[in-house]
């Protein structure tokens, strides 16, 4: 049973890929390696035991997707392709609309056409990468899927948009089978220590910019804030190793093939980490001292987020297995073998 995993080379993407796998799905990742590096297709190899089927190329290119559906009928599609930093969508919206907008729409034009013209199949079922940013500001936590909606940057909004659209597709034609999987915080890696987070130039996200103090490719931690109200200060969130969230997709996927019409779940573990809590534990684990310096806070952050994942457990069977310490065990693993990431290699 083959998925199609769009942005399958990314982070999350070549994680889930490892995921399915082991549970005998073939996955294919398609990817234009925009934002990932083709070594990963090797590691993949590597790490699965088996040869990981490539398709290079751009979801906006609806024909040659099309084309993709028709000559791999995959039982459904993981939806991973986009870009993802908050920073540059406040800078550069049109990329964010374009890309991530524009790929969802073009995906499931080509998905409506390969169904029409191939021969009876049906629509394979589709899972989104949402994110907790649809939720802005929460008004409390824990946070549950019926908490209103709202954005703060035109990368949250875009996420908005597709469930959206997500939402209308399905109630124009009820053979479509959506799950929208709303993650929170993912962090840490394969614990082989061979395939992990590798963000090109500074990171924007917290733990791979502790990873970087710790191996000495920065001096210091900007801490963000210590004034939020907040048990120490600093900005609180639901930390999620990628090996849980590579099993959510798993469960998704398994959920909609065994019948289910569709849902839109948090992926989240149900604990709140601080910044310095986060610090504290890398530094256990890792034996290496993280440096940092009280930094003002970050436009837009939220001062805590952190999911009620209950639904996930009661719809999809799924749960978060690992903690803080595995999360920084194995992101310190990947960073240390892996200094510059797979330019290492
Ligand atoms: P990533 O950048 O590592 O992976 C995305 C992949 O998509 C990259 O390999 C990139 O090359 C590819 N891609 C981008 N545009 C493409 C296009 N037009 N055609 C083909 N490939 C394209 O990001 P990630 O962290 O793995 O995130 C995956 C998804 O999960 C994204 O949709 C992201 O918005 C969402 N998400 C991520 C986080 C997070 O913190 N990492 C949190 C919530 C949601
Ligand atoms: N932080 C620092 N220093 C840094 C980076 C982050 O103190 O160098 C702090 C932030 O202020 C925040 C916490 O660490 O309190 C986590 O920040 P991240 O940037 O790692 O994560 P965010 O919660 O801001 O955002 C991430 C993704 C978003 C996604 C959101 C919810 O970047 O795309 O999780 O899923 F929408």
């Amino acid at each position: 049973m083959k998925i199609l995993l769009t942005g399958g080379a990314g982070y999350i993407g070549s994680h889930t890929a490892i995921a399915l796998a082991a549970e005998g799905f073939e996955p294919v990742v398609l990817d234009n390696f925009s934002n990932s590096h083709p070594t990963v297709m090797e590691r993949l190899t590597e790490v699965s035991g088996r040869s990981m089927l490539l398709e290079q190329g751009d979801v906006l290119d609806t024909d040659w997707l099309r084309q993709v559906l028709q000559r791999h009928h995959p039982v459904a599609v993981v939806h991973f392709a986009g870009d993802k930093a908050v920073g540059e969508s406040v800078a550069q919206p049109l990329k964010y609309f374009h890309n991530n907008v524009g790929g969802a729409v073009s995906l499931m034009r080509a998905m409506v056409q390969a169904t029409a013209t191939g021969g009876g199949d049906r629509t394979p079922a589709l899972v989104f990468s949402s994110s907790a940013t649809v939720y802005g500001d929460p008004a409390t936590v824990p946070i549950t899927e019926d908490f209103p909606r709202s954005h703060t940057n035109p990368y949250g909004h875009t996420k908005l948009v597709i469930e959206d659209m997500l939402t209308a597709q399905c109630k124009a034609d009820p053979t479509w089978r959506v799950g929208v999987l709303r993650y929170f915080n993912p962090v840490g890696a394969h614990p082989s220590g061979r395939m992990g987070e590798d963000p090109d130039g500074m990171p924007n996200n917290l733990m791979p910019f502790v990873t970087q103090v710790a191996v000495g490719r920065r001096p210091f931690l900007n801490v963000y804030g210590n004034d939020y109200p907040t048990p120490d200060g600093t900005g609180v969130r639901d930390y999620i190793h990628v090996m849980d969230l590579a099993s959510g997709h798993v469960a998704a996927v398994r959920t909609l093939l065994q019948g289910s019409q569709g849902f839109t779940v948090n992926l989240g573990t149900g604990r709140g980490h601080s910044v310095l809590e986060v610090v504290r534990a890398f530094e256990q684990v890792s034996g290496r001292a993280v440096p940092y310096r009280i930094a003002p806070r970050r436009a837009g952050d939220v001062a805590q987020c952190w999911a009620d994942p209950t639904l996930a457990r009661t719809l999809l069977g799924w749960k978060a297995r690992f903690g803080l310490e595995d999360m920084c065990a194995d992101a310190w693993r990947w960073q240390n073998l892996n200094p510059q990431g797979y330019r290492s290699a």
